[in-house]
């Protein structure tokens, strides 16, 4: 993204649409989509890092309602769930698409919530966004460099403390 003095608010909503025009693209795909699944992946992993490392913890300190930014984290793990599934198995999987779906609407309430009420407050509390603007762009093109190419590694939580998930049994048929 060329943008010479970026703005951090502006950075994370062009990633917004970004992904939803991904999402949108996906509904539409009638092959290539474990491609265009990595791309949102992808695509989802940088940005989640560039608010959890840069953004979120300057929000933390700065806005009134800090219990936004916890959500914030939780919800991020959320979407990392999916997305570690995502990336752990394949299109003829029954519930891929599924979980494609289930994801883009978590993202849409995550990203909702971020613009209509985090990033107001962040800009009412009078951070300094174009330079936390520009220590994301600087991040965002390590970390786009470091994943080309499919290299994406497995999500790391940030409110998740580990859990343990047993995977049923499959259900019988009548
Ligand atoms: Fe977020
Ligand atoms: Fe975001």
């Amino acid at each position: 993204m060329a943008v010479e003095k970026p703005d951090a608010v502006a950075l994370l909503k062009a990633d917004h649409r970004k992904v939803e025009e991904l999402f949108e693209k996906f509904k539409h795909a009638e092959s290539e989509s474990e491609a265009l699944v990595l791309e949102i992946c992808t695509e989802l992993s940088v940005h989640a890092m560039l608010e959890e490392e840069i953004f979120y913890p300057a929000c933390q300190k700065a806005i009134d309602e800090a219990d936004l930014v916890s959500e914030a984290y939780v919800e991020h793990d959320g979407a990392k769930v999916l997305i570690a599934e995502l990336m752990d198995s394949d299109a003829d999987n029954a519930f891929y698409d599924a979980k494609v779906m289930v994801l883009s609407e978590m993202i849409k309430h995550h990203v909702g919530e971020e613009e209509k009420s985090l990033f107001p407050q962040a800009q009412k509390a009078g951070l300094d966004m174009a330079a936390l603007g520009a220590k994301m762009l600087a991040r965002k093109e390590e970390l786009v460099a470091k994943f080309a190419g499919g290299n994406l590694p497995p999500p790391e939580t940030r409110s998740f403390t580990g859990h343990k998930l047993v995977q049923a049994k499959p259900l019988e048929a009548d």
